[in-house]
């Protein structure tokens, strides 16, 4: 598939710019699948519908709203994108690339990607928040690959520390100051857009997956080599197929993402307001 397209990339950053003229945040998130609900308690600056961003485009998920906003809580401003493109809709990397290149142009120093997943690890349970310490690249692809692009930083990102030790931290602290424990874990993204069967799930456990999912890792890899602190957390909608009694939906993850709404709101809220 193609790397990200870099007139669609500059068109968005005008876009952006022109709507945004002025405003600013040196901190982002990116909601996934049930997340964006975490906005309700923000106040809004300004907005603008994915759908207007040149190369982002409309979700076509339920529980992603496509909209970017400017948000502001307890004095502290911002960027949240609600809700993601993944590569399993087909439309190469560019949408997926925009909302990463954007933070690169805006000077965000730090993003907070968040998504919804399946445990794979025994101890976890449905409900449970997991900090993402590393990942898998299962998708069989990568959106670096092609030309060299400077804004990507060096032809050969490291990831020894993809997700910043600061940034776990930083989760760490905002859940203690609402009383809430996180998991920490390794989250291992597979192309989709099926569930994995129990085969799979029984391997990549054995090759340390704590949770699984279809997203997070192309914007972790790409934000990582512009050189932004990343941090990842993932809600436990379900468990992973062959550990969960009964077959998997995306009614499931929605629900369990509505059911853990207030402790995924207060922690966003202290994450935001820890500056
Ligand atoms: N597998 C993959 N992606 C997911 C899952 C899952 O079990 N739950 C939520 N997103």
């Amino acid at each position: 598939m193609s790397q990200p397209d870099p007139a669609l990339l500059d068109a968005a950053f005008q876009k952006f710019s022109a709507h945004f003229s002025g405003l600013s945040a040196s901190k982002a998130i990116i909601c996934g699948s049930g997340w964006s609900g975490v906005t309700e308690q923000l106040s809004v600056i300004r907005s603008l519908p994915f759908d207007e961003i040149p190369g982002l485009g409309n979700p076509g998920v339920v529980g992603h709203h496509g909209e970017l906003a400017l948000c502001e809580f307890k004095g502290q401003q911002v960027w949240i994108f609600k809700g993601r493109r993944h590569f399993y809709e087909g439309e190469g990397w560019t949408p997926i690339a925009v909302p990463i290149y954007l933070c690169a142009r805006a000077d965000v120093k730090e993003l907070l990607l968040s998504n919804s997943a399946g445990a794979v690890n025994d101890y976890f349970e449905v409900g449970d928040l997991m900090i993402i310490t590393d990942h898998f690249n299962a998708i069989g692809d990568n959106p670096l690959v092609g030309p060299h692009q400077k804004i990507w930083g060096p032809r050969f990102p490291d990831l020894s520390e993809a997700y910043a030790l600061s940034g776990r931290k930083k989760l760490q602290q905002a859940a203690q100051a609402n009383d809430l424990s996180l998991r920490e874990g390794v989250y291992f993204a597979t192309r989709g857009p099926v569930y994995e069967t129990p085969a799979e799930v029984r391997a990549w456990k054995s090759l340390g997956a704590d949770a699984v999912g279809m997203s997070t890792v192309p914007e972790a890899i790409l934000a990582h080599a512009a050189g932004i602190t990343v941090s990842g957390i993932s809600c436990m909608t379900n468990f992973a197929a062959g550990i969960s009694p009964h077959p998997l939906s995306h009614e499931e993850v929605t629900a369990t993402t509505a059911q853990t709404m207030p402790k995924m709101q207060a922690l966003l809220k202290s994450w935001i307001a820890l500056g």
